[in-house]
């Protein structure tokens, strides 16, 4: 067989809910973004997203004590004491301690939760505890079914128009088919939505990496809570926590009240469990059916990199790895996990980046210049139904993205090595695009879910928020629960 399994899968990390919105904006100080954001300093300083990421999530699942049985509660109080207290000492004399609007101890009487056995699609990894699954967030049933809710319902935002759906909708290949996302306020330049798909097996998030995997981060309440936008976490939870089924439902599944750490905790386990692209039809082929790809998928294979099944008897004279794409989108889930340089977003007048990407998200000491406009090279499972393309937004079609590489992307001083001209003819340029195409997956079917009155008794349509116009801007402030 030639299926390519490059990554090593314990390097491999879980996945998350995110901060989402434009950023990478060049004047502002490296690690600006994870204070605004209430991260740790631990997020964003690890150099390219490799080891030193792995090595926090590790930690953490191992000082995490309680059982980690799905089905089983984790008690972060193990571990989260002093940063408890932390906020606690913070917020004395002002109301109600607000470290319990973030997390608060589970009660293991309350919860009544099956674990939930996740079969991946044909061609993916299985999902793995402590690799694709963090131990203190084991996938079960009411949590995906709660996860479901809150990803649709746009009362998360504050005008209550804006759910995580309007920018990943399922429907859309978790995208919003638009080129780039409103951004938060105090930033320039936007980004496009990526694909929530697989991103379960992503080690870093974002275009620029700066987020571990949610759970990383949402184990322990964020440290420096700070107002973002026009909405505090507060303020987010509290509206939730008004909601009686929802505070029902946080007691079953978690043993608590509604918690920004719950909320984070069961989105993330909504997503791995569905948005999951895979049992393509080169997932066929792979799997041993030669019928699956028709010739030009087959030929675009090669030039992307991919070896034909031994016991193929298809003949071809293109020159395997011509195209080279596999020199970056490696391995089961087509992405290396890496930051490289493709000259998107290079203004050769001006000589700048319009977003300087993982080099404005490393901090300062650690930045290094071949960083400067370097982008998180995504999936390209799916990737026929998630346009506009790259991080930009600014790649119409993938015969635009093929054209983007075989003229040797755009010059400029910190482009990739890989990237070079490509010299493929048109009917190689088309046999690229097929192979891509070829890689559109089944995927599961999201059934939007009903949601739960609130103390008014109504309840809101989730297809209200699905791409609401001029939704979007409603949504600063937002980042922050979404920045785990
Ligand atoms: C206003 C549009 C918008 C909304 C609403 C939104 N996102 Fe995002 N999302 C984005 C953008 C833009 C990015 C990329 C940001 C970046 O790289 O800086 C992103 C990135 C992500 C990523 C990282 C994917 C990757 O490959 O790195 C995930 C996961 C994600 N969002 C999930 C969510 C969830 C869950 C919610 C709701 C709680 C949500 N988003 C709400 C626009 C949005
Ligand atoms: C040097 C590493 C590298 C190589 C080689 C490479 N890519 Fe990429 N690819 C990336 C990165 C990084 C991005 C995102 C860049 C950005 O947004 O600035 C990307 C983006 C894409 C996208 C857009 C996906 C999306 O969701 O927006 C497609 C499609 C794609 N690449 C296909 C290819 C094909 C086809 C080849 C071979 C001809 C190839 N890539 C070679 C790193 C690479």
């Amino acid at each position: 067989m030639t299926r390519y399994l490059g990554l090593p899968a314990a390097t491999l990390l879980a996945a998350a809910v995110c901060g989402c919105g434009g950023s990478g904006v060049e004047d502002r100080p490296a690690g600006a973004e994870a204070a605004r954001a209430g991260e740790t300093s631990a997020v964003g300083g690890s150099d390219s997203g490799r080891e030193p990421v792995a090595t926090l999530l590790n930690a953490r699942v191992v000082r995490t004590s309680a059982s980690t049985e799905a089905g089983q509660k984790v008690d972060p109080s193990k571990n989260q004491g002093s940063e408890k207290s932390e906020l606690k000492r913070k917020h004395d004399g002002s109301g109600p301690d607000p470290g319990d609007f973030y997390w608060q101890p589970s009660d293991a009487s309350k919860i009544h939760d099956e674990p939930l056995a996740v079969k991946v699609p044909a061609g993916l990894q299985p999902l793995i505890e402590n690799v694709s699954v963090p131990a203190a967030n084991p996938i079960t049933k009411g949590k995906v079914e709660l996860g479901k809710m809150l990803y649709f319902d746009a009362r998360i935002s504050k005008d209550t128009t804006v759910s995580c759906a309007t920018c990943h909708d399922p429907a859309k290949a978790w995208t919003d088919n638009m080129p780039t996302s409103t951004g938060i306020d105090g930033q320039r330049g936007g980004r496009s939505a990526p694909t929530v798909l697989n991103t379960t097996y992503g080690r870093t998030m974002f275009w620029d990496g700066r987020a571990p995997s949610l759970e990383g981060q949402a184990q322990g309440p964020p440290r420096n809570p700070i107002e973002m936008g026009d909405q505090t976490f507060e303020e987010i939870v509290g509206r939730l926590r008004k909601i009686p089924a929802y505070q029902e439902m946080f007691a079953k599944v978690f043993g608590t009240e509604v918690t920004l750490d719950g909320i984070a905790k069961a989105i993330a386990a909504f997503e791995r469990a569905t948005a999951l692209s895979g049992n393509s039809k080169y997932d066929k082929y792979t799997a041993g059916d030669p019928k699956a790809l028709s010739d030009s998928e087959k030929r675009g294979m090669v030039l992307f990199g991919l070896r034909l099944d031994q016991d193929d008897d298809f003949k071809t004279d293109v020159v395997l790895k011509k195209a080279d794409c596999t020199s970056c989108h490696a391995g089961f889930n087509f992405t290396d996990e890496q930051f490289h340089n493709l000259g998107i977003g290079w203004d050769a007048d001006k000589k700048m980046f319009a977003d300087l990407g993982r080099w404005a998200a490393t901090p300062i000491g650690a930045k290094n210049p071949a960083d400067r406009g370097a982008f998180k090279t995504p999936t390209v499972r799916d990737v026929a139904r998630t346009a506009p393309y790259m991080h930009d937004g600014s790649l119409k079609t993938l015969e635009e993205v093929v054209e983007h590489y075989n003229k040797g992307g755009h010059p400029n001083p910190s482009l990739d090595k890989d990237i070079r001209k490509l010299g493929l003819t048109e009917q190689e340029k088309a046999d690229v695009v097929a192979f891509m195409k070829a890689l559109t997956g089944d995927v599961i079917k999201v059934e939007l879910p009903k949601l739960p009155p609130g103390p008014d008794g109504s309840a809101p349509n989730p297809v209200d928020a699905l791409s609401a116009p001029g939704a979007k801007a409603a949504f600063r402030g937002q980042h922050a629960l979404l920045q785990f």
